[in-house]
């Protein structure tokens, strides 16, 4: 029941607020500001490694987490789309333990990838937002998300239950192996508390995403830049957005734009680029300069203080609050979401239903 809105897809971005709520609360004690007990086949405190495996949508999320494991508990993480992952004939060492993100528990590739971990001896787990999923039965412990069912083929209300999941995981991670301090992960935690009430307040952005959109359903090719954990999220606004609206686009890496990408750049090209004002931000606007030189549309989508420090004329800026940088990934998903939604309902394709798209890929 896709109850007052137009599609499923609408729906559940509409939904996850409250999803990734949900979801959070399975994971932390909000009132208490703790974790809840998990009963973990590996500890974290004494793994030298983590090889996470996924396809699509879940891979990106799984890429997100990368840089928060790496970046906040100093634990190294191998990751591989799924249909590499399982040929590639990887060694695996004691000490390693591996981690699959899938929404359905049944893609074929992450199945096997799973089974592959499972024949070296390493532990499995695995976020799945199906309980009973064949990935769900097979792995030593399940990270549930609890998005629900997931209808509209492309991914989003599971996408940001993942983040949510990840950045806990990533949190409690860092907190096991010492490397931050007391202080710190309750900050953590307190952030992660907040994702739902930010993402809530960036679905009144709709209006002003809606403008962008209609510009976006007149053009044959977008690219999406993002550095550090904006650059998967490029690629999954790309993602998004090829998939619904069959626009060409791309994500890259902002600082790759000068090693080939940047020769696409000129008039009629809308390059979104994703950055909060954070770290990296310095980085980025010197690649939207080069891009504002080639005459490129730059759709920015950033906080206040980086719509108010962006020395670079940008042809829309998108506004979101402001968001902690453990969970602005799960913030800035959303407009992303949003953009592609709207472009495609304006150009009338099957928003739920895409062609040639199914919504599990249980065959290779
Ligand atoms: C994108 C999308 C796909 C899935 C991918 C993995 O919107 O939906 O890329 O993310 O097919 O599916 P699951 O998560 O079921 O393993």
């Amino acid at each position: 029941d896709k109850g007052n809105h137009r599609h499923f897809m609408e729906k559940e971005i509409h939904e996850q607020p409250e999803v990734i709520s949900h979801t959070l609360a399975h994971y932390l004690d909000f009132a208490g500001g703790t974790w809840r007990p998990l009963d973990m086949p590996f500890d974290f405190a004494k793994l030298d490694r983590l090889t996470i495996s996924a396809c699509g949508t879940a891979y990106l999320a799984g890429l997100i987490g990368k840089y928060w494991f790496e970046r906040l508990a100093r634990l190294p993480v191998d990751i591989d789309i799924a249909s590499e992952f399982r040929y590639r004939e990887i060694p695996l060492a004691k000490g390693a333990a591996a981690l699959f993100v899938s929404q359905s528990g049944e893609t074929a590739d992450t199945l096997a990838s799973l089974r592959y971990c499972r024949n070296a001896g390493i532990p499995i787990a695995s976020i799945v937002n199906v309980g009973g999923s064949t990935m769900a039965r097979e792995s030593d412990l399940v990270f549930p998300t609890l998005a629900g069912p997931e209808i509209g083929v492309a991914s989003t209300k599971a996408f940001t239950c993942q983040l949510a999941v990840i950045a806990s995981l990533a949190a409690r991670a860092a907190a096991a192996r010492g490397t931050i301090t007391r202080e710190e992960e309750k900050t953590l935690i307190r952030q992660l508390c907040e994702a739902p009430r930010l993402v809530s307040e960036t679905l009144k952005l709709q209006h002003r995403i809606e403008k962008v959109a209609r510009e976006l359903a007149h053009v044959r090719h977008v690219l999406y830049l993002g550095r550090d954990t904006n650059y998967p999220l490029a690629m999954e606004g790309a993602l998004k957005l090829k998939e619904i609206s069959y626009i060409h686009a791309e994500g890259y890496a902002a600082g790759e734009l000068k090693h080939g990408p940047i020769a696409l750049i000129d008039e009629t090209m809308p390059v979104i680029v994703i950055a909060p004002h954070g770290r990296m931000f310095e980085k980025t606007v010197s690649n939207m300069q080069e891009v504002a030189a080639r005459g490129g549309k730059i759709i920015l989508i950033t906080d206040g203080k980086g719509a108010e420090q962006a020395s670079v004329k940008a042809f829309e800026t998108i506004v979101l609050p402001d968001a902690p940088d453990l969970i602005a990934p799960i913030v800035y998903a959303l407009p992303l979401q949003m953009l592609a939604y709207f472009t495609a309902v304006f150009m009338g394709t099957d928003v739920d239903q895409p062609r040639n798209l199914a919504k599990s890929v249980t065959v290779e």
